[in-house]
Formats: C-alpha cells, structure tokens, sequence
C-alpha cells in the first residue's frame, strides 16, 4: 500500500488553543497508523503572546511558508490582553485573505447522547452544512472614517461582492450538496428584501449556477427568517450556502443548537490551494492550561483537515469514534470542566475508540 506523506502547519495559538490542537493532533497521528501515512508537524508560535514579545503578528517569511504546506491546523486566535481586531484581522483574517481560502465550511451535526437546548430535536433533525463565503462581504476592510473622533463623525463600512466570489462559493456549495447525498436540497440565505444590490448579485448568480445542478432543489431564506426556522424546524436544512457576515453570524448559532463550542468545528478552505481547520470556540482564556477544556471540536476539525487532504476514510474513522464516543455515555457533558473526563482523556478516549 502507498504511503503518503503530508507536512501540516500547526498554530496553536492563544489560550486554550494549544492544549486542544494538542489532542487533535494525537487523534490525527492515531488514525495515520491505521490509515497508514506519515505526517510531519511543522509548529509556529503565533498569536498574542508573541505579539506582545516581539510586535509580530504573521511575519511574510511564515506567510510564505505556509503557502507551501498540505494544511494548516489553527488552534484559537485571541488574547485578553490585546485589544480585539489585531489578532484576529493580522492573523486569522489575513491568513485567510491571502491565502484565499474561499469558503468557510462549518458543518452542523448533533451527535448522539449531546444535550441541544432545541427541545424533542434529535441528531436525524440537526445535520446541515454552512458553506459561508471567506473572503469578500463585509470582511473585506473596505470603508473609513471621517472627521473621526468629532461630533460629525462618519463612518462607511462596505460590503463587496463580486460575481467571481459569488459564483466560486456557490458552485463550491452546489458541488457539496451533490456530495452529501442528503436531501440534495440547497439553501440561499440573504436578504433580497433589503440588501437589493449585494443579494440580488448573489440570487441571480445562485438561480444561473443552478442550471448546471437540475438535481439539486434550490431554496432560499431571508438571513432573519434563517436564523427562525434553524430554531424551530432545523430538519428542513441541508446546506446552506451565506455570505461572509451572515455566514458568521448564524454558524454561531447553528453551534449552540449541535450542542455548544466544544464540538463545533470549521474549515478555511481553498480547493485549490492551502486551507486551515479549526476548532470555531475561540480561545476560552479562563481555562487555559487547566486541562478542562473540551477538545472535541478540534478533533472534528482534524478529521475534515484529513478529508480535504484526501484521507477520507482516516477522517470517517475519527467520526466514527467521536460518535461512539458519544454514545458510550463517558462523556458527562460537551462544556469545559463538566466532561467528567480532562482534556488529556478526551483525546486518549477518542483515540483509542478509533
Ligand atoms: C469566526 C470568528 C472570526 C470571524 C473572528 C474571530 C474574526 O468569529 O471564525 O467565525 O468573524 O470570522
Ligand atoms: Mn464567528
């Protein structure tokens, strides 16, 4: 049997991010014995610590070097002692800018035996797929100030969308509800009611990508009216296919319905190029170095790391063993210091379950 070899960039980085990362990569080095390939881990110490040592946030030289990996394995950005958007604008959104990871992919699933606060829903109702646009939208830093900090201020923040963007992301999304063999049904969600210019762009672009998927069922939800029936009726969603900023906005929530932060998992992907996988919790800094903290959604994040990379049954196994996991009953609860097991044992459970 071939022997693949693959070298992965690991950025734990801040608080909690490095011990999660930690249990990830021992679950992704149990899987590559059995699968059979060889990884080679390539750490960077990134994130608000050395920031704060050296005023650096993602050096070019890293920058190109990342360009050059298989994957790159992203623990949590986030530092409390940073004031919020340096991090996450040099680092994270840089990485994913100049990287061009289009697509941010965050599946939605609640595994067996996980508490969801949405009552008499089970794991057959909650399994959709968000695919959220990475690059353009609102995120793009498009806009300024003027006469900043007098009573006649303004502020401009622009949301660009290009029919390049668009249409990459929508394909990407079309091509993903083909693969998932669900209910083959594809939902635009936006806001043409009022976003009459960004949204009828992607709506038009959307019903034209369409024309080359006759199988797939196209819909479309107002982003408010979205958010509603994910509450109230999350069985009727296959993948939803976003913009960046509601993409973010209703990913936080499709989390709390599979069952809050520590099992929910997102990747940064480019198909043609380099992407990063992570867990979506952020950086929990009052649990840091605990061994509290949930690793679960960074093992997820592992294993759609390994799909993408093309190690898919290395990925279904890791799957595989979260829900049996689950289902064993071992794992008291999802949330950091109620696990009944340490971030140690979370990681040794799924592993060994392989
Ligand atoms: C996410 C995060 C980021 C985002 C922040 C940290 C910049 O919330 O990955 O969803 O807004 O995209
Ligand atoms: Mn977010």
């Amino acid at each position: 049997m071939e022997k693949k070899n693959y070298r992965i960039a690991v950025l734990g980085g801040d608080g909690t991010g490095p011990e999660v990362v930690r249990e990830g990569i021992k679950v992704i080095e149990a899987a590559a014995r059995k699968s059979k390939f060889k990884i080679e881990w390539v750490n960077y110490d990134l994130g608000g610590e050395r920031y704060k040592k050296t005023g650096e946030i993602l050096p070019d030289s890293v920058l190109s070097e990342l360009k050059k990996v298989d994957s790159i394995f992203l623990g949590a950005i986030g530092h409390p002692d940073v004031k919020p958007g340096i991090l996450e604008k040099g680092l994270l959104l840089r990485l994913r800018f100049e990287l061009d990871q289009y697509i941010n992919l965050r599946p939605v699933k609640l595994y067996p035996n996980v508490d969801t606060p949405l009552k008499d829903k089970k794991p057959e109702d909650i399994d959709f797929l968000v695919v959220r646009e990475n690059t353009e939208g609102l995120y793009c830093g498009a806009g300024g100030f003027l006469r900043k900090g007098t009573k006649n201020e303004v502020a401009v923040q622009e949301s660009i969308n290009t029919r390049y963007g668009a249409e990459r992301c929508l394909r990407y999304a079309f091509e993903a509800t083909k693969a998932r063999n669900r209910d083959k049904k594809l939902t635009l969600c936006g806001k043409t009611n009022v976003l009459t210019f960004a949204f009828d762009l992607w709506e038009r672009t959307f019903y034209e990508v369409a024309k080359d998927y006759p199988d797939i069922k196209t819909d479309y939800a107002h982003v408010d009216a979205t958010c509603m029936w994910m509450v109230k009726n999350p069985e009727w969603f296959d993948v939803i296919v976003t913009d960046n900023m509601f993409g973010d906005i209703i990913t936080d929530l499709g989390a709390m319905i599979q069952g809050g932060m520590g099992i929910a998992a997102g990747g940064n992907i480019n198909p043609e190029g380099v992407s990063m996988f992570e867990p979506i919790g952020g950086s929990a800094p009052k649990y840091t170095g605990k061994n509290v903290i949930n690793p679960l959604a960074a093992i997820c994040a592992g294993a759609m790391m390994l799909d993408a990379i093309g190690e898919k049954e290395a990925a279904r196994t890791i799957e595989n063993s979260v829900e049996k996991s689950l289902t064993s009953g071992k794992i008291k609860s999802l949330a950091a210091g109620k696990m009944g097991l340490t971030t140690t044992e979370m990681g040794d459970l799924i592993a060994h379950n392989l």
